[in-house]
């Protein structure tokens, strides 16, 4: 044991360790109702209705030999409740090596601590007592190799051939590489410096990114709009910059950012529209960071530099919805958040809703109405095989796994809900409350309460008539699609339909199909439609006739792949291994590997797979993997 240590327990045992906080896991509905009316992060076992974290520096240098990030985080304090004697944090396998305080500007002293153990997904807490004047905690720390929130990888994993390391910290997983109140509805500022090997750069999203690398291998942070801990994050690669307009850009290593640049050359003018329909962008620049394919999700929302997977960039611009609803967040997450994961809608609802304006906005109503058609049929299927729990907008999470509240459900109903209200009141008078809802609320976390009493106030009473707030209720708490929804409709897909039942009927030959001027969006619908209707002879023919094996386009290849699987076309089983080795995103990977290991001929092959793949994987892409082929761990 290490001397500090020793010296640590010794005062441990001398002052008394600090008392454990309460699970944070409600036993009882009730118990679930009073977190919620007191605004009690199930998920999280800070307290900060008593004592909250209001700024943090971080300091830390990057390991790519021991796959960790280790140095220190300082939290400064302010206090909602004079008599707290603890400030509860969450950490995840983090090795806390020092805990220190300070007043004012002392110097740190040593401070009592303990963790806790761990529960099985939410970490560890560390509770640190807390003296009367302290208003500054220091954590000494390093990440453990596997943390959950952070993917290392080889230079053999990427296309530059240098090491890359990216973090992901929603819902919960901030706490696997920052000791910190994980919760969303705590929010900070922060500042950071981080030491990096000299050949690569490190970006945050923050303030501060440098263009290009520098040979200290040093790098300065800071985030002065105040954020919550889900939205930290940090990428470290070969990375090179291109600019896409005078506040956007975007990061990827050098084999991709010239076909990145291009791709999402009109980031630039999806702000201009985000800010015309609710207000202005309130973060200074916008830029992506393109991640290598493993990254487990198509984007995430992380303030001033989203993430996004190189399985959007496909020659064509097709796939840019996915960089509209990232951008979207700058206003419907980051700028208005979710104050617990149960309210997941006010995040991802208002960003689907959002995201199809912008998108209609740039590209017309029938691109529009094609994905809205294309998110309701996702909706549907996630409905019919959904848990009870999982059928309304507001859910009970208390109990479950914070990432069991990304499914359809706050997506794709959300918006529907939304799709309701601006039908009903009509699109001017539901635009003018959206960006009155945005100021009204910016830089606050807020509840599904919150929203419906703010709505209520300002658009259900001042217009009687026309929405009661029975029919809110029923959208919010209500299993199921209410009837009240207002289903999209696709004249494009209507067309597609047609073509199908025709081609499948023998009444049309491949060749009279108008495919050459299909959009990747009626591919898809022509291919998911086709879903049990499928023998290897027809998909023989639509391979011959269209080369979809080959389709450079991920989102085909995949939906193309699921149909392979299912009828066991041969031909495809080399794309489809290749498909599984290269990419890790979790939306393609968990249904191919569910879909082998349905078959009484895939599942030991996929499982094959999968162990060659694993080592590429990220940690969240295993997990999942592993729950599809059945793999104990
Ligand atoms: N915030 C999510 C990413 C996310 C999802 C983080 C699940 C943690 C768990 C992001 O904004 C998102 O929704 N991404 C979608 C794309 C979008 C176009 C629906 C994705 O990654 O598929
Ligand atoms: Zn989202």
């Amino acid at each position: 044991m290490r001397y500090s240590v020793w010296i640590l327990a010794l005062l441990l045992f001398a002052c008394g360790a600090p008392d454990e906080p309460d699970p944070p896991v409600a036993e009882s509905p009730d118990e679930a109702d009073r977190a919620v009316e007191t605004g009690i992060d199930p998920h999280s076992y800070a307290e900060p209705n008593r004592i909250r974290v209001s700024h943090l520096v971080l300091d830390l240098d990057a390991d790519f030999t021991a796959r960790q990030l280790s140095g220190h985080a300082v939290l400064e304090l302010e206090r909602e409740d004079a008599d707290v004697e603890r400030l509860v944090l969450d950490t995840w396998d983090l090795e806390i090596l020092d805990v220190t305080g300070a007043s004012g500007d002392g110097e740190f002293e040593l401070l009592s601590w303990r963790l806790a153990d761990a529960h099985e997904y939410l970490g560890a807490p560390l509770v640190v007592a807390l003296p009367e004047d302290v208003d500054r905690v220091r954590i000494d720390y390093s990440s453990s190799p596997d943390a959950f929130g952070l993917q290392w990888l080889e230079g053999a994993q990427t296309s530059s051939g240098q090491p890359f390391m990216f973090s992901q910290s929603q819902p919960h997983y901030a706490r696997t590489w920052v000791p910190l109140q994980d919760t969303p509805a705590v929010r900070y500022t922060f500042e950071a410096a981080v030491r990096v090997p000299p050949e690569l750069l490190a970006v945050m999203g923050a303030d501060g990114n440098t263009f290009e690398r520098n040979d200290t291998g040093e790098y300065h942070f800071e985030m002065n709009e105040p954020i919550p801990s889900y939205l930290m994050a940090i990428g470290i690669g070969d990375l090179e910059f291109a600019e896409t307009g005078p506040r956007s850009g975007v990061y990827a290593e050098p084999e991709l950012i010239e076909s990145a640049a291009w791709e999402f050359a009109e980031l630039e003018e999806m702000i201009d529209i985000g800010e015309d329909l609710y207000g202005p962008y309130q973060w200074g620049r916008y830029d992506l960071l393109v991640l290598p394919p493993s990254f487990p999700f198509g984007g995430m929302e992380n303030p001033r530099l989203s993430y996004v997977t190189p399985t959007i960039i496909a020659g064509d611009r097709s796939l840019l919805t996915l960089v509209a609803h990232e951008l979207a967040h700058s206003w419907s997450g980051n700028l208005v958040t979710n104050a617990a994961w149960r309210d997941l809608w006010l995040n991802e609802g208002f960003t689907v809703y959002f995201e199809a304006r912008i998108m209609e906005e740039l590209y017309g109503r029938d691109r529009r109405d094609m994905e809205a058609v294309l998110g309701v049929q996702g909706l549907k299927a996630a409905l019919e095989t959904a848990d009870e729990r999982d059928l309304q907008l507001v859910r009970d999470l208390s109990d479950r796994d914070p990432e069991q509240a990304f499914m359809r459900t706050p997506y794709v109903m959300g918006r529907l809900f939304l799709d309701f209200l601006e039908d009903r009141f009509g699109r001017e008078t539901f635009d003018e409350f959206l960006r009155a809802y945005f100021d009204h609320f910016a830089w606050q976390s807020i509840n599904s309460e919150d929203f419906r009493d703010y709505l209520e106030a300002n658009l259900i009473s001042p217009n009687p008539g026309v929405v009661s707030m029975e029919e809110v209720d029923e959208w919010l708490y209500e299993p199921g699609l209410p009837d009240t929804a207002v289903l999209p409709e696709s004249d494009a897909f209507d067309s597609v339909d047609g073509y199908r039942q025709a081609w499948l009927e023998d009444d049309q030959s491949l060749s009279d199909l108008p495919a050459e001027d299909w959009s990747v969006h009626e591919w898809l619908h022509f291919l998911n439609g086709l879903e049990g209707d499928l023998d290897t002879d027809r998909m023989e023919a639509l391979d011959d006739a269209f080369d979809l094996t080959e389709s450079e386009n991920y989102e085909i290849a995949f939906a193309w792949l699921m149909r392979a699987i299912e009828t066991r076309y041969e031909p495809a089983m080399d794309r489809l291994e290749a498909f599984l080795l290269e990419v890790g995103r979790n939306k393609f990977t968990q249904p191919l590997y569910a879909g082998l290991a349905d078959t009484d001929w895939g599942r030991d092959w996929g499982v094959e797979i999968y162990e060659r793949a694993r080592a590429g994987y990220h940690p969240l892409t295993r997990q999942a993997a592993e729950r599809a082929l059945g793999i104990e761990d």
